[in-house]
């Protein structure tokens, strides 16, 4: 896969309407600071177009990438942001709930896990729902830049175990830092691309 455009679309915040798009859609969910924003840069090759932030909770909103005029990546809000306040958090809830829900062009929900902690609770949800609805899961366990590499079998058995996967799940382990996993996530997204 070459990116070669790529825009900020449309903004949805919680009183939005989502987009009809004809375009198939991918989707970026996980934990608030698991690195969601930082992955969609690395794929679409720009530093910052996606505002990331050492601070949990920078996006707020559902935000619709074009790609080449040909796919959408769709970053959204992390879930469990501890800071925010409860009315927040369901408000948030609610939106990423409406979205995966009503959306028509929605191929893949790439979960990402932070590749050093083990699996929470709504991590598991998320998988599970994600299973649910008929999506094939990707799991990418981000920071991989963290941890040495000879802890990366035991980490990743550790997210299998946690979020008990199903048998033919891939978990892709990847660094925003030295992009290592990229190439795997090009290659897979080319696969639903070409079906
Ligand atoms: P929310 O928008 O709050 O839900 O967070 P997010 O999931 O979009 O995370 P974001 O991409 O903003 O990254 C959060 C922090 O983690 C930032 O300080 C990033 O620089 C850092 N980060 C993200 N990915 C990596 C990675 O692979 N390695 C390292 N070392 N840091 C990362
Ligand atoms: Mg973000």
């Amino acid at each position: 896969m070459v990116i070669k455009d790529v825009t900020l679309e449309t903004v949805c915040g919680v009183t939005s309407v989502l987009p009809e798009n004809t375009h198939m859609e991918f989707a970026f969910a996980g934990k608030s600071n698991v690195g969601k924003s930082s992955l969609i840069n690395g794929l679409m090759n720009r530093k910052a177009l996606a505002r990331t932030s050492a601070q949990p909770g920078k996006t707020q909103t559902i935000n619709f990438y074009n790609i080449n005029d040909a796919l959408y990546f769709v970053d959204l809000p992390g879930y469990g942001y501890a800071k925010a306040n409860e009315e927040e958090k369901a408000k948030w809830g609610r939106m990423i709930e409406n979205y995966l829900h009503r959306s028509r062009q929605l191929r893949v929900v790439f979960l990402l896990v932070d590749i050093r902690h083990e699996p929470s609770g709504n991590d598991r949800l998320m998988y599970d729902w994600i299973l649910k609805q008929g999506f094939e899961p990707v799991i990418i366990a981000t920071k991989l830049d963290k941890i040495k590499r000879s802890q990366i079998p035991k980490n990743i058995k550790l997210i299998r175990e946690g979020l008990k996967t199903v048998k033919n799940t891939v978990i892709i382990p990847y660094s925003a830092i030295t992009k290592q996993g990229r190439e795997e996530i090009y290659t897979l997204l080319d696969s639903y691309l070409e079906q």
